[in-house]
């Protein structure tokens, strides 16, 4: 049974789907500073047709020290230079900037959000019913090319447009498609992903120490086995049962270990994760201010 290969993420979103195109990412920290050195790393758009504008003029200095990309503190200069803008402040800081760039995107522009939890109806409230808008949720392994983004289209968003964005976050890692009723799923289990695996590897760590191994050695072992059995999963496409059932030799060390996991409930402490952080996610999206959803 193959499951997972790499034939499982479509679509495939091709890089010449930006030829000129130029894009404007609004928020140069975190994760716009990733998109822009994806772009810039896998040399899916040239340093000339990319514009970083930011309120931080040493966030805008370090990417141009590393990119060579234009930079600007003039949100409508970046504006008025592209085609595709990337709103990528925090979810608190959209209402604001929606207010300084509202009246000049038109529907000439291709609009990507990578704000968590702002719906699309939001944004076409602000900008208006008829813009193209596309939602998207990374995560951050972005910043290493490891990403995975969830995209979902506006209703006046073309299948380009999809494209397009889609071709942008290949360039930060994988992509997938998704309804935008999935998004709080999807920022539960890959937008928060990369904070349970951090648990997961300093939990291993700490036994590694535990059992008398120098904690630089520990975290390595540690962190290059979640790496490689994750990368064994999608190169191999099999099930993860497959792969779990191939390391577990009758009476052994791997069977014993798995033993105590399902006796701790490993597997419904994630299930559980999952679903408390898509609570979240729902009431953190929740404009009428509902807080109750998590309740149960
Ligand atoms: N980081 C993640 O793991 C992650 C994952 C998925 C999605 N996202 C989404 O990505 C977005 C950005 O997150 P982040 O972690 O990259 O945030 P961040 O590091 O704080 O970056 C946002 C940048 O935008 C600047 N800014 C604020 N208001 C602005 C305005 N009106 N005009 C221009 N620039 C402005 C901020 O400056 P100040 O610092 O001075 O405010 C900051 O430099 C968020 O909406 C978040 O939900 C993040």
């Amino acid at each position: 049974m193959r499951l997972l290969g790499p034939q499982f993420l479509v679509p495939k979103f091709k890089r010449h789907m930006l030829t000129n195109k130029k894009i404007a990412v609004l928020g140069a920290g975190k994760m716009g500073g990733a998109i822009i050195g994806g772009l810039r790393r896998a040399d899916v758009a040239p340093a000339d047709q990319i514009w970083a504008a930011d309120i931080r003029l040493s966030a805008l200095e370090s990417l141009q020290t590393a990119w060579g990309v234009h930079i600007t503190q003039d949100k409508l200069k970046a504006i008025s230079a592209v085609q595709i803008v990337i709103l990528a402040v925090k979810p608190q800081q959209l209402p604001e900037l929606l207010e300084e760039i509202w009246n000049v995107i038109d529907r000439s522009y291709l609009v990507i959000s990578i704000a968590a939890g702002t719906p699309l109806g939001l944004l076409q409230e602000k900008l208006g019913e008829d813009r193209r808008l596309i939602r998207v949720m990374p995560n951050l392994p972005a910043k290493v090319g490891a990403g995975v983004s969830a995209l979902c289209r506006g209703g006046s968003a073309t299948v380009d447009d999809l494209d397009v964005a889609g071709a942008i976050f290949k360039a930060v890692g994988e992509v997938v498609v998704v309804e935008e009723a999935q998004m709080d799923a999807v920022t539960a289990l890959s937008g928060s992903g990369p904070g349970y695996m951090m648990l997961v590897i300093e939990s291993l760590a700490d036994a590694g120490v535990k059992l008398g191994l120098a904690r630089p050695t520990a975290l390595k072992l540690a962190s290059h086995t979640v790496l490689g059995s994750a990368k064994l999963l999608i190169e191999s496409g099999l099930h993860p049962a497959q792969i779990k059932d191939q390391v577990c030799s009758p009476g052994g060390t791997t069977i014993a270990g798995i033993s105590v996991l399902e006796q701790f409930g490993l597997r419904a402490a994630l299930i559980s994760a999952v679903e408390a952080a898509a609570c979240r996610s729902q009431e953190l999206g929740d404009t009428s201010g509902a807080q109750d959803c998590c309740k149960n």
